[in-house]
């Protein structure tokens, strides 16, 4: 008996640990997949200089285009424009801002447009160019806002912007007392003379909450808009940093004088945009219908009839 019992013991502890074994392994595997998986949802875990930002996009911007009320279809072609556009580096919102509404027609549709899109901002002015809106853009942001940017910019409509080749400029730069765009005069190659284009520039939201509390920007806010913004950071010391995007920034060829240059592989932004000829060139150039597929729901049109089409 006893002799007979102890093989069997043997036996059984023998087949406990090889029917325990791949259990055992696939417990630690699955451990192992679990943090595995943290990780990879939630980077903060695996590196430390991305804190405070919960996403894998490294930093937010505001786009504001400054337009007017009127403008459904323009907006609406925008929309299209910067709808099929994104970044994985930047959370990157758009919106299209005004001053007040003074037609009850407005009020119906931007309603319609709110609701739909959620991308409008009305502002406490009336409607003008060089009287204050850009200076009530910024300087109202901070409180009406229900969070801030790392950047906030103000764009004209008129204006093409690549948000890919755009977030990846911004991503080395400071994130602080920062001024960027299209430096004027066009052949002016210094960030520091003397201002950035109205086609689209960017402040640091240390710099738009300046221009909100600074008395500065607060007494002389009437005059060109872009010019304006450069002469109030002048005046108050502020934007030590300053980088001006040439050539990847520039107005649509023969539009204006050294300003414009002929259509880049690398570019950021292309201004002065007025005709539908000149829309339809920037969109081929930069192949934005690439992603077109053929369809039997959409007869003919393809990409090669894009490219075919006569100007
Ligand atoms: C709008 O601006 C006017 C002055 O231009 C001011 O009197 C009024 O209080 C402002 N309204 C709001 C809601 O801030
Ligand atoms: C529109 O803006 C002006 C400020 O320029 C303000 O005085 C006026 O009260 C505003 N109107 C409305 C309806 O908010
Ligand atoms: C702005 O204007 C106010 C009132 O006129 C004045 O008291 C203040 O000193 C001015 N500030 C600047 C920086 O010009
Ligand atoms: C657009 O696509 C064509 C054909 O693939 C390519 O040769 C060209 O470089 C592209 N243009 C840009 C700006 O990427």
């Amino acid at each position: 008996m006893v002799n007979s019992d102890k093989p069997v013991f043997k036996m059984n502890q023998k087949r406990l640990v090889l029917t325990k074994l791949p259990l055992m392994v696939s417990a630690v595997v699955m451990v192992i997949f679990i943090v595995f998986n943290l990780c990879i949802k939630n980077p903060i875990l695996l590196s430390s200089n991305v804190q405070n930002y919960p996403s894998t996009k490294r930093f937010s911007l505001l786009i504001g285009i400054l337009t007017r009320a009127d403008k459904h279809e323009h907006r609406h072609f925008l929309r299209l424009i910067y709808g099929i556009q994104s970044s994985p580096l930047a959370q990157i919102d758009i919106k299209f801002v005004f001053c007040n509404l003074t037609k009850q027609e407005q009020r119906v549709l931007l309603a319609l447009e709110i609701l739909q899109f959620n991308d409008i901002i009305i502002l406490n002015c009336s409607e003008n160019m060089n009287e204050g809106k850009t200076y009530t853009y910024f300087s109202s942001l901070p409180n009406i806002l229900s969070h801030p940017y790392d950047y906030v910019m103000k764009a004209d409509d008129d204006v093409y912007f690549r948000l890919l080749p755009l977030a990846s400029s911004l991503q080395p730069l400071p994130r602080s007392d920062l001024y960027y765009g299209f430096v004027i005069p066009c052949q002016s190659m210094n960030p520091f003379v003397s201002y950035m284009s109205g086609m689209g520039f960017i402040l640091s939201w240390d710099l738009v909450e300046w221009i909100a509390n600074s008395d500065i920007p607060r007494n002389d806010s009437y005059g060109p808009e872009d010019k304006m913004v450069g002469k109030w950071l002048n005046v108050g010391k502020k934007a030590k940093n300053r980088v001006s995007n040439k050539p990847a920034m520039y107005d649509y060829p023969g539009m204006n004088g050294r300003c414009s240059h002929e259509l880049i592989p690398h570019t950021i932004a292309v201004h002065r945009l007025k005709r539908w000829d000149q829309w339809l060139d920037v969109i081929r150039y930069f192949n934005v219908t690439k992603e077109l597929t053929t369809s039997k729901l959409y007869n003919g049109l393809n990409i090669d009839s894009i490219f075919n089409l006569k100007l």
